[in-house]
């Protein structure tokens, strides 16, 4: 499979703080990666580097081959469309209905017409389970239904790599599962996909690889069957051992 996104030697600062120690990472077209780490580790930097809502301060991001780090004006704003991402907090906008949340972002950032706009957000909405509260308000909704109001708006921009950044971390136990049913099928479509989770049953079922950060390096990475059951780090053993078994 040919590389949709390839993180070559990434480094970030901020400050003395030296967050991303040379991080590299390839996500084949259609494939799913999971990061996996505690706490502080740079998780969310790194997501945040490659839709370049942050400055890497050394190596290099590429799109289809394509370096996008030096983007600058309407070619940065065409790379975010491309890569499409989702947040622990759902930042739906609140005076908004469902539908207009999702409409909305393709009517100003892609300049989709309003009945388009409204087709494709009904449709996506449909299929993140959400065809009851299209005119409902955020407050409203749980925090898992706001979460997939949420993924839907990021599909809405027809990304062809979505980042998940912890998605699940701010839900209640029992609405996780249907957010994570969104995302299995989301990958079953073949949806390009770079998750952070806390997820462990995700990240061994669904992903192609699995990573293990630390410190701001990559300390391990492999197919998830073996690092869940065989890892060949201590650190990744001890993650583990106190993730599963808390
Ligand atoms: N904007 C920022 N300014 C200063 N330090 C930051 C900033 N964002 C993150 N950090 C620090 O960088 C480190 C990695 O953070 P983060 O990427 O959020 O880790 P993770 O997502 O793995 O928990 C932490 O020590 C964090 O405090
Ligand atoms: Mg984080």
């Amino acid at each position: 499979m040919s590389p949709k996104l390839r993180i070559e030697g990434l480094q970030k600062r901020y400050g003395r703080l030296h967050v991303l120690r040379g991080v590299d990472l390839t996500v084949p077209a259609g494939a799913v990666i999971s990061v996996i780490g505690p706490s502080g580790s740079g998780k969310s930097t790194l997501l945040r580097c490659v839709n370049r809502l942050e400055e890497a301060d050394g190596g290099d991001i590429l799109l289809d081959g394509q370096s996008i780090r030096e983007l600058r004006g309407p070619a940065l704003d065409l790379v975010r469309r491309r890569i499409g991402m989702v947040f622990q907090q759902f930042n739906l906008f609140p005076h908004r209905t469902v539908l207009d949340n999702v409409v909305l972002a393709q009517q100003v950032v892609n300049r989709t017409g309003r009945d388009e706009a409204v087709a494709a957000a009904t449709d996506l909405l449909r299929q993140v389970g959400l065809t009851e509260k299209l005119d409902e308000y955020p407050g409203r909704l749980s925090g898992g239904q706001q979460q997939r109001v949420a993924i839907a708006r990021a599909l809405a921009m027809r990304p062809e790599v979505m980042l998940f950044d912890e998605v699940t971390s701010a839900l209640d136990p029992e609405l996780v599962t249907d957010v994570l049913d969104v995302m299995r099928e989301l990958a079953r479509q073949g949806m390009t996909m770079l998750v952070v989770t806390h997820e462990m049953s995700f990240a061994r079922d669904v992903s192609d690889e699995v990573l293990f950060m630390d410190g701001g390096v990559v300390v391990e990475r492999g197919d998830p069957a073996t690092v869940f059951t065989a890892p060949a780090q201590e650190r990744t053993a001890r993650f583990l051992d106190r993730i599963l078994n808390p």
